[in-house]
């Protein structure tokens, strides 16, 4: 029977099915293939994903939080149920505002692994309706952060595996800009 004629889904609030509405947060300064990878397969799971760069003050970023949502919104634009915001509040109030109950994380090692058990447990602590779903990495992508990412590009090395074309180029000229500044 199609769901529409069956009358335990008329009306009935309790059995129709809900959109689920996941947040992706972190610093994304810049995004790479780890990240994407992440991006990719949980947008799978989800009928929305909201990647949200996180605005935080006390790190020291290399590109500001519009330039980072920029390359976030270039490199999911094949992905039409990801959404690319900012926040600068609790994780977990970022979330109500925007309708979501599942936090995403990824995992690449157990020194990952520690510190992400104590952020999802405090935030389940702040709001018992925040689940964290954590994805394992890629293995190919097991040693990549953000900031190996810059170690590399710094010194002129080769990131085309890993990062995204647009981040690959905005690299480039970050470090271009900076060198002619000194
Ligand atoms: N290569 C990767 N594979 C799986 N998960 C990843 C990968 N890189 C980052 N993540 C996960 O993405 C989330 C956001 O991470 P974050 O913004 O700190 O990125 P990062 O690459 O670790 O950057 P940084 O080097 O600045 O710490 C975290 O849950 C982190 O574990
Ligand atoms: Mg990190």
């Amino acid at each position: 029977m199609p769901q529409s004629m069956n009358p335990e889904y008329q009306n009935n609030k309790e059995t129709t099915p809900k959109v689920r509405i996941a947040a992706y947060p972190g610093s994304f300064d810049p995004v790479t293939c780890g990240h994407l990878d992440i991006i990719r397969r949980s947008a799978k799971q989800f009928d929305r994903l909201v990647v949200a760069v996180l605005n935080n003050t006390s790190k020291n970023p290399l590109f500001s939080v519009e330039e980072r949502k920029e390359l976030l919104r270039e490199a999911t634009k094949d992905l039409p149920n990801v959404e690319i915001d900012s926040f600068r509040d609790l994780t977990v109030r970022f979330m109500r505002s925007k309708g979501a109950d599942v936090i995403v994380r990824g995992i690449r090692s157990v020194t990952d692994f520690e510190y992400e058990l104590m952020l999802a447990s405090t935030n389940h602590q702040l709001d018992k309706d925040i689940e964290t779903v954590f994805m394992m990495t890629n293995p190919k992508y097991s040693y990549l952060s953000s900031s190996i990412v810059k170690e590399i590009a710094q010194f002129d090395g080769e990131v085309h595996d890993l990062v995204p074309p647009g981040v690959e180029i905005a690299l480039k000229e970050k470090y271009r800009e900076r060198k002619a500044q000194q």
